[in-house]
């Protein structure tokens, strides 16, 4: 039986979000969300079980993490080794090809690889619904980059909704700062929730944001589409907000301003924000040199990154 395993896995952006999580146990959202998952954009992920070493050892791009210093790793490495019955700890490295302030979730694509790397050095041949369950366990949104292309996380199940190329989408990630986020957003959907007025409207509203996209995304309507994305992200927001939980800056608001104004002058562009300061704008490939040449001018961006809905986490080699 193989020890080791090396997964691939690449981050997601939510279209319609999820914030909020049901009470108890499994780390399961309170509202259904579908993202898309993105190409070019990976993590790398090379996982040995090893009966010898007295614990886990984590490296992520070249540095080493104490149990301390990444709770969360640690926590579903011991969760991934009883759930498997492995009896033996993990040695673990880890690396993105995208920096880590790049405003892309890199523990999406970070659990999605560590969990399929995980089960498969195990010899454990789960199929990716069953690693996605894993993967949530870790970071939610990571249960939805084990499937490429456009993916729904409803409750428990992850499950694909439509094909990469499904509809022709580019995603510019306008990073607006280097530094990292004040709030982890597992931290921030618990104050929002015991906070915010306006929770109850929030877990109302998003699952019918979400089933008005899905029917939109189904029937390839890119406007349909980006209006209830930006209309998830600014209700999601709203509720954080009300309850002090600011995860924007400056240069947000005037990127979401850049965005309402290509919009008014007949471009096609939507923009998203997840528990950061950075602005995912949606465009359609054919508008991309129009939205990049006004997003370029907004002072404050320190780069824009282009991503396309790409494939879902896999083994290296081939394999899922
Ligand atoms: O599951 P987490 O801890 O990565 O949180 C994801 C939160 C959002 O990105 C804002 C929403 C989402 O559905 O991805």
């Amino acid at each position: 039986m193989t020890r080791e395993a090396v997964a691939i896995a690449h981050p997601n952006v939510a279209l319609s979000k999820y914030w909020g999580k049901r009470p108890g146990e499994g780390n399961v959202p309170a509202v259904p969300s579908l993202s898309v998952t993105l190409a070019g954009l990976t993590t790398r992920t090379r996982l040995r079980w090893d009966a010898a070493l007295p614990d886990h050892r984590f490296v992520l791009d070249g540095k080493a993490h104490e149990r301390a210093a990444a709770p969360k790793v640690f926590a579903f490495l011991d969760l991934m080794a009883r759930a498997q019955a492995v009896g033996a700890s993990a040695d673990v490295e880890s690396r993105n090809d995208f920096p880590t302030a790049s405003g892309l979730a890199s523990s999406a694509s970070g659990f999605a690889a560590l969990a399929l790397a995980g089960v498969r050095a195990n010899g454990c041949d789960w199929d990716a619904t069953r690693v996605a369950d894993l993967a949530r366990r870790g970071s939610a949104s990571a249960a939805r980059s084990l499937f490429g292309g456009f993916v729904e996380l409803d409750g428990e199940l992850a499950r694909p909704v439509a094909p990469a190329d499904h509809l022709p989408l580019v995603v510019l990630v306008c990073v607006t700062t280097e530094s990292p986020k004040a709030v982890a957003s597992s931290e921030g959907m618990v104050v929002t929730m015991e906070r915010s007025p306006y929770a109850k409207a929030w877990l109302e509203d998003a699952p019918r944001i979400h089933a008005r996209l899905r029917e939109a995304l189904i029937a390839r309507d890119f406007h349909r589409v980006g209006e209830l994305a930006e209309a998830s992200a600014l209700a999601m927001h709203a509720s954080a907000i009300a309850a002090g939980v600011v995860y924007w800056n400056g240069v947000t608001i005037d990127t979401l301003a850049a965005v309402r104004s290509l919009r008014a002058a007949g471009t096609a562009a939507y923009a998203t924000v997840d528990a950061g300061p950075h602005v995912k704008v949606l465009v359609p490939p054919g508008e991309t040199a129009v939205a990049l040449g006004a997003l370029r001018g907004v002072p404050g961006i320190v780069r824009v990154i282009e991503a396309r809905p790409g494939p879902g986490a896999a083994i290296e080699g081939g394999a899922r």
